[in-house]
């Protein structure tokens, strides 16, 4: 389903509830392009949302494990991928085409841009 990806407000990263999930939105410095994952890093759970884009990889905040963006495979290690999610832009805003999570949104980690309940 398409879930649409509210302005950054000046931030290079943030989070966004869709589908039953909850998604990390990453603005890239150079193209401006946003690039949206899964909140939950692979690897030991970490909120993702609070990892940064560098050298074209997504970060992870606890570990530093680097994700590609373009299809989510860790460069750190094969055991371990990262859910990208395609985007596209329609009338000038973006959406991101995720897959519906009927399981729903808890137990996700709660990270520093996730918006108040
Ligand atoms: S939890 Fe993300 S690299 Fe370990």
């Amino acid at each position: 389903m398409l879930v649409p990806i509210p302005d950054g407000q000046g931030r290079r990263r943030w989070s966004v509830r869709g589908a039953g999930r909850i998604l990390a939105v990453f603005e890239h410095p150079e193209s401006g392009r946003l690039i949206v994952t899964e909140a939950r890093c692979p690897h030991a759970g970490a909120p993702i949302q609070d990892g940064w884009i560098q050298h074209d990889s997504v970060v992870c905040p606890w570990h530093r494990y680097r994700f590609d963006p373009a299809d989510g495979q860790c460069r750190n290690s094969t055991r371990y991928r990262l859910p990208v999610y395609p985007t596209v832009v329609h009338e000038g805003r973006w959406y991101a085409e995720v897959p519906f999570n009927p399981l729903g949104d808890r137990g996700y980690p709660r990270g520093r841009h996730n918006p108040p309940e």
